[in-house]
């Protein structure tokens, strides 16, 4: 499987130890409050939130959020949608979002903007990848693992076509796997 990849951008150690990073991070930016509602965005941020919340020392509530972005395999739509919404009661609460990738910001400015009518008292948004010079609108990530550069990447949870979600790292398909054949 990992012989499909023609380039792989960040390796398994790369993103065990910014992740490790990054739970510091986070528990030090919330070491004032009592509690924390961390909301990962399904299916991507699966794999990176497991890893997180474990270097995360605040105590935590973990739920999840499904949104659908994709019109095709590869291109986002710009009307992201929420299929699956919260359990957990929001109202009062520190939230962080938890997403694969900010790309054009879609998903993003959603969800947030659906977690905001709930009467939270904050939200952040933290991402394993962000791509460079692909945002169409005005968000930003308050935690960033990686900045990676404009292409279309799969493994550790990001997938295409829901394959190689499991891949241990990060990287680029070789171009011909990218337009899978048609059967008949
Ligand atoms: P945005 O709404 O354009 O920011 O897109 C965010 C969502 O698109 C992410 O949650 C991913 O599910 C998906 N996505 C964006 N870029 C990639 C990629 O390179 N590989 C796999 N999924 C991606
Ligand atoms: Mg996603």
């Amino acid at each position: 499987m990992i012989d499909d990849l023609q380039s792989i951008f960040v390796t398994e150690q790369e993103i065990r130890e910014r992740v490790e990073v990054l739970g510091k991070e986070i528990s030090e930016a919330y070491a004032d409050i009592d509690e924390l509602t961390v909301i990962a965005v399904i299916n991507g941020a699966v794999l990176f939130t497991a890893d997180l919340i474990r270097h995360i020392d605040i105590p935590i509530r973990l739920d999840c959020m499904r949104v659908s972005s994709y019109r095709n395999d590869m291109s986002p739509v710009q009307e992201p949608e929420i299929i699956d919404m919260l359990r957990l009661d929001l109202e009062g609460s520190h939230i962080l979002v938890i997403d694969d990738i900010l790309d054009t910001g879609h998903t993003c400015m959603r969800v947030i903007n659906e977690i905001k009518k709930l009467n939270p008292a904050s939200v952040k948004f933290g991402v394993l990848l962000e791509k460079e010079g692909r945002r169409e609108v005005e968000v930003g990530a308050d935690f960033v693992g990686f900045s990676i550069p404009d292409e279309f990447v799969v493994g550790y949870g990001l997938d295409f076509a829901e394959q190689y979600r499991q891949l241990p790292c990060i990287g680029v398909l070789k171009p011909e796997l990218q337009n899978p054949p048609t059967y008949i």
